[in-house]
């Protein structure tokens, strides 16, 4: 039998990059998905694609509704969808933080608040939440950023203190610089995008960046029953990055 077999599971974020190799894996190890996206469209084979903003408290109540009707429950719950920012303090706009805030922090706020009363009455749940080493450490031109991740591994670990003796486990991994089509986008972007793609592997320790499976890997075994005593922990999944 798989780790999942007969889990159900709700992963945002799903038709890209970290979220989707998640969503594959879950079903490839017989986990029952419901995958939502701002564009389902691209879910993996086999998961119950749907279209929500995490952003959206209506959208987002509806989506957990939905899943536990559809799975009549749900045992995982991965708040994966996520936005970047590119500026500084300074340059930031108000408009840039609150949006950058609404789909990072509120979206996995909304998620753990919906999804927790089923957990709570049935006695047992893990969450898993996609943070960053952005929110551990500082990087240049990031800031609403790293302080809307800064918050996810906050709520996460206020989560984990409140449900612990309720049969629920609360986590997040923090990804370094990953491969997924959000670093393409910001490399396609870039002045000289060799160059910068050159510069982010240049400060690896490991000499390269991290594959999307290898983020979801670390997500797999936070939300499997071998990480029955974890909770509270930012699982740090970054090749070296911020060991230094
Ligand atoms: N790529 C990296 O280097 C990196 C590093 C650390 C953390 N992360 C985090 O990993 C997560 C996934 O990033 P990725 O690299 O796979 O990016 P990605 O852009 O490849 O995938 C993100 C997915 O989230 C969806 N999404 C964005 N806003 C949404 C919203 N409001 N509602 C619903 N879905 C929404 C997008 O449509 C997309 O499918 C994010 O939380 C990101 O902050 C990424």
């Amino acid at each position: 039998m798989s780790r999942f077999t007969g889990r159900r599971i709700v992963v945002t974020g799903a038709a890209s990059g970290i979220g989707h190799a998640m969503t594959r894996m879950f079903l490839e190890e017989g986990g029952t998905v419901v995958a939502a996206d701002l564009d389902p469209a691209t879910v993996p084979d086999g998961a119950l694609g749907r279209a929500v903003d995490v952003a959206d408290p209506h959208r987002m109540a509806e989506l957990i509704t939905h899943a536990e009707s559809a799975m009549g429950g749900i045992d995982i719950l991965c708040n994966n969808a996520g936005v970047g920012s590119t500026t500084s303090v300074v340059d930031a706009t108000v408009e840039e933080w609150d949006r950058v805030f609404a789909v990072n922090a509120r979206g996995t706020f909304l998620g753990m608040k919906y999804a927790l009363p089923g957990m709570l009455e049935r006695g047992s749940g893990v969450i898993v939440n996609t943070a960053s080493v952005a929110g551990m450490v500082g990087f240049r031109d990031r800031a609403s950023y790293c302080a809307s991740k800064g918050a996810v591994i906050a709520l996460t670990k206020q989560a984990a203190i409140q449900y612990a003796r309720a049969g629920i486990r609360v986590n997040c991994v923090c990804p370094g610089t990953v491969d997924s089509p959000w670093v393409e986008r910001l490399v396609d972007g870039a002045d000289d995008p060799a160059a910068y793609r050159a510069q982010l592997v240049a400060r690896q320790p490991m000499g390269r960046l991290a594959e999307s499976d290898e983020v979801a890997r670390a997500v797999l075994f936070l939300a499997s029953d071998d990480a029955a005593f974890v909770t509270g922990s930012g699982v740090v999944v970054d090749g070296g990055l911020v060991a230094g």
